[in-house]
């Protein structure tokens, strides 16, 4: 794995500690997306597995589990998932996927693990969302159980791109969870390079892509914030625009045209990603922009928040709650709000849409609730909806 074997070697040297049959380190992993983290695991996972297969000696001993708690969040679901890749001999029942009390399942897991007699690596992958629906029993368990166990050993390492949540753990778990701290920094443009090329000569056909095209789109990704997910995509979609339209070579025009889509594709997302309310006031918003052209006031886009709860019979929030709203959109970077002074008036929010209202309006249309809305309003609208405020 390119650029990461500092980071392969730190891990690989906690597991060594284990196999000389000292008390490995629990590692903490902390990076921002795509810094390779997850990578690295899979990759770690994978070498641990050739070993294996490939015979004798001391790393038979070591065995490796990788959840990822995205999708197996509860404490049970964990500690059930661990216990159950332990089972070496087919006549063992499996640990029921519900049902036990989480005693039984944190003693059958132990007893499992200590038969097997050797080095147990246990990935948490995005363990914050553990945390998040979970609390840190889990975890608790999990960082402390080499001193409940009497043969075996394991080394817990969690991974996560989120520094907040430790801040909120037991402060007994934070210290044994981050007993070692690995940080993946994001890439350099010159990494990203090495990653792209690998990827294009695997991925792309030949005489399709060029050094300058490579060159871009890592220089692209790094300024960003050195994701490699980012960098992956960008020359994946530039390759796709150019297959489009039938040009024979991914040019320096198609890989702007990908960022403007993949631009587009994060903000639909974040936008249909919101609480109804919210759209709601977004659909004031872009109604209000559409007919005025410009800058907003709050006032203006709560009376026509009012008017669309009203129609939609939903609950009309207060204005104040409506402020805080606005706020909120402007941090996700949809609009932006200015406070601004009006003299004696007192003050007020200035508002305006910082992305097309045109994508806007598409993506509320795909919401079950508000697209009939929407379509009640295009008959009568100018251009979109200009009239709404006589409805
Ligand atoms: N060093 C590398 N060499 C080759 N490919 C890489 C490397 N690092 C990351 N990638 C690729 O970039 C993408 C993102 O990496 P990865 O999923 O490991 O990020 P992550 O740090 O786990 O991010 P997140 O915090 O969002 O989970 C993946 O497709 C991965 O294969
Ligand atoms: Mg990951």
């Amino acid at each position: 794995l390119l650029h990461r074997e500092q980071e392969i070697d730190h891990l690989a040297a906690v597991l060594s500690t284990a196999l000389r049959g000292e008390t490995p380190s629990n590692v903490f992993v902390y990076g921002q997306t795509g810094t390779g983290k997850t990578a690295v695991a899979k990759y770690i996972g994978r070498e641990i597995e050739k070993i294996n297969r490939r015979g004798t000696g001391i790393m038979q001993r070591v065995s490796h589990i990788y959840i990822n708690c995205k999708i197996v969040n509860t404490t049970y679901g964990v500690l059930a998932n661990i216990g159950n890749s332990f089972i070496r001999n087919w006549g063992e029942d499996l640990i029921p996927f519900t049902g036990w009390p989480t005693e039984k399942v944190y003693e059958q897991l132990k007893r499992r693990i200590d038969e097997v007699n050797g080095v147990a690596i246990i990935f948490l992958d995005e363990v914050d969302q553990l945390f998040y629906n979970s609390g840190d029993d889990v975890l608790y368990y999990l960082s402390s159980m080499n001193s409940d166990l009497s043969e075996a050993k394991i080394s817990l390492i969690g991974i996560s791109n989120d520094l907040r949540f430790t801040e909120l753990l037991n402060p007994k778990v934070r210290s044994r969870l981050g007993e070692e701290r690995i940080t993946f920094k994001p890439y350099k443009a010159s990494q990203l390079y090495d990653i792209l090329v690998d990827r294009a000569e695997s991925a792309l056909k030949p005489g399709t892509w060029d050094d300058g095209v490579i060159r871009l789109c890592s220089a692209l990704a790094a300024e960003e914030n050195g994701d490699a997910r980012k960098a992956i995509d960008l020359l994946r979609i530039a390759a796709e625009i150019t297959d489009r339209d039938g040009a024979s070579r991914i040019g320096e025009e198609h890989v702007r045209r990908a960022t403007v889509q993949i631009e587009r594709d994060v903000v639909s997302e974040v936008i249909s990603d919101l609480p109804l309310q919210q759209k709601l006031v977004l659909l004031a918003i872009t109604i209000e922009n559409l007919a005025a052209g410009e800058k907003l006031i709050t006032g203006e886009v709560y009376r026509t928040y009012n008017i669309l709860a009203r129609r939609l019979n939903m609950n009309v929030l207060t204005q104040r709650s409506i402020s805080g709203m606005v706020s909120e959109l402007d941090m996700l970077g949809i609009i932006t709000a200015k406070l601004i002074s009006k003299g004696r008036y007192g003050r007020t929010k200035e508002i305006a849409l910082a992305v097309d209202p045109k994508l806007v309006r598409n993506v509320l249309q795909n919401d079950q609730i508000l697209s009939e809305l929407i379509g009640t309003l295009k008959g009568k609208a100018l251009d979109g909806w200009k009239q709404i405020s006589l409805i």
